[in-house]
This record gives C-alpha cells, structure tokens and sequence, in this order.
C-alpha cells in the first residue's frame, strides 16, 4: 500500500537530486548522469563521502536494531531513499517479524522503487507515503494508518536534516523535529544523522557549495546545533558522536582506521 496526497512529479534528470547522488555514492544503479557529474564532483573536493554513505547506512542498521531489540515494533522512516539492501524493513522483521514499517519520501524516483521496499513478512506491514518531511501533518496521518501512536514507534530521518534550514520562515528544522517528536508515545526512538563541519570543515564547506550550486540547499551542522535536534529525550549509548562510532561493530571500527568521515549521529529515547 501506498499513500499519497497527489500525482507525483515525473523523475526529473535535468538536474540532481540527492537519493539518486547518495544511490550512487553507495554503488547504485538508480542514477542518472547528472547525478553522477554531481557525486563525482563532490567526491573530488571531499574524498570521505562514499565511505561516509556507506558508514551512515550501516549506523541505521545498528540504531534500528538497537530500537527492535529494545521491543519496538513500529518504525517511521522519513528521507528513507533508494533501496539499498539491506533495508530497513528487512533489519526490523528479521528481528521482529511482526514489525510494522512507514517509509516517506519526496522523490519520485523512490515512489517508484516503493514496490521493492513493501516486501513484508507475513505478521508485519510495510507502507510507503509520498511526501515531503515538511509536511508533518500529511506524513503523519497517512502513517497513523499503519502504525499506533499511542504506542512507542522509532522515528528515523537519517542522512536528512542536512537539507532543512533553521529558518523559521523556511524549513524551521528544530520547530519540524519538536512536530513529529511531541505526537510520538513515551518509550519512543529518535533516530538521526547528518553531515557535519566540525571535523573536516573545508572538505564539507567545498561538498556543501557543490550541493547548493546544484539546487539543493545544504545545512551541514555543529555538535551543538545536532544535538537541539535531541532536545528534551534521552540518549541512548554514546550519545551524539561521529557516525562510526555508534555502537560499532567489527566492521565499522575497521572503517573508522580507514579516517572520520564527517557525519554525526544519534539515538535518543523519549521519556
Ligand atoms: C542521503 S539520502 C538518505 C537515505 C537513507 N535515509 C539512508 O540514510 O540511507 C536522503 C534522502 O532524503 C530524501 N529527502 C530530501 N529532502 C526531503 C524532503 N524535504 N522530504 C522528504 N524526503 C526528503 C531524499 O529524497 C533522499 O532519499
């Protein structure tokens, strides 16, 4: 099933979009060349970014199946992209069959790949809603009819919060994050990363102009600024702390020895 408030747009590759420079970075083929001008170009000023999707995607196999071994059965996905196994779906319900999943996104090219992201286990659902994370009240609506939210859910935006400014008359970030959170049931998940300038702040400074040059507005974000987003929740583990770090396993303390990449990342729980 699928949710949808319109018609969406038809895939556009004239220009761009991040799931598609993102799908490449982790050695997809659901890009078009435009996309791959873009990762490159960013992969030439910034020499972490494919180590750093690869690293980020596996923090959101950890934090979810931090959530999952915590009991939690319900999962709101926002930003979740192309599908890159394994997904998050497919992370829950094999611990928890009967785990109930809500993907969101605002690129039609994930609409289109929502087919291959709703395979479930026979117990558990999957849904997918075609919209944009600044529009809370349809994300959470059409969400509410998978998932309970008188009960605990894990609300995932991980590699996200990097597009939405502060702005209250624009994205307002915090304002949007303090939205969804304050509907969430106690014993809820936060679950977020994002790129950062604290750690090697040229190499992010030169891949964020290349972003915005393209169109997409970027917000890379301090320890300090990434942290508000946790405002009033408790941290699970470490904390905030760059994104290998998060309760690492073999692998991902392998690829902190390879160097940081510039993302940080948290999980918090609301009280
Ligand atoms: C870098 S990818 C991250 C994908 C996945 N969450 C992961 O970490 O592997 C960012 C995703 O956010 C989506 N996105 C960007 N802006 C969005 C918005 N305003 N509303 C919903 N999704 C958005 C993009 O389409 C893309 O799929």
């Amino acid at each position: 099933m699928t949710g949808s408030e319109a018609a969406p747009p038809a895939i556009d590759t004239s220009r761009p979009h991040p799931a598609r420079v993102y799908d490449w970075w982790l050695g997809g083929k659901d890009n078009y060349p435009v996309d791959e001008a873009l990762a490159r170009r960013i992969l030439a000023v910034d020499g972490t970014v494919v180590r750093g999707a690869r690293a980020n995607r596996r923090f959101m196999h950890r934090a979810v199946r931090a959530a999952a071994e915590a009991g939690l059965r319900q999962f709101l996905d926002i930003g979740t992209g192309i599908p890159t196994e394994p997904n998050l779906h497919q992370v829950a319900q094999g611990i928890a069959p009967e785990s109930k999943i809500v993907y969101a996104d605002n690129d039609p090219i994930v609409l289109r790949h929502a087919e291959a992201l709703l395979h479930s286990t026979a117990e558990g659902s999957t849904t997918y809603v075609h919209a944009d994370v600044r529009d809370p009240d349809t994300i959470l609506r059409l969400a509410s009819e998978t998932l309970d939210f008188t009960r605990p859910v894990a609300l995932s935006l991980v590699a996200l919060t990097h597009y939405l400014s502060d702005e209250p008359d624009r994205d307002d970030a915090y304002g949007l994050l303090k939205r969804y959170v304050s509907k969430l049931a106690a014993g809820s998940f936060l679950i977020l990363s994002q790129v950062t300038p604290d750690l090697s702040p040229e190499a992010v400074e030169r891949a964020a102009d290349q972003f915005r040059r393209s169109g997409t507005p970027f917000f890379p974000r301090s320890l300090a600024d990434f942290s508000r987003f946790f405002d009033g929740l408790e941290f699970l583990g470490p904390g905030v702390i760059p994104v290998s770090g998060w309760r690492p396993e073999p692998e991902d303390v392998a690829a902190q020895a390879e160097g940081i990449v510039p993302v940080y990342a948290g999980v918090a729980r609301k009280p």
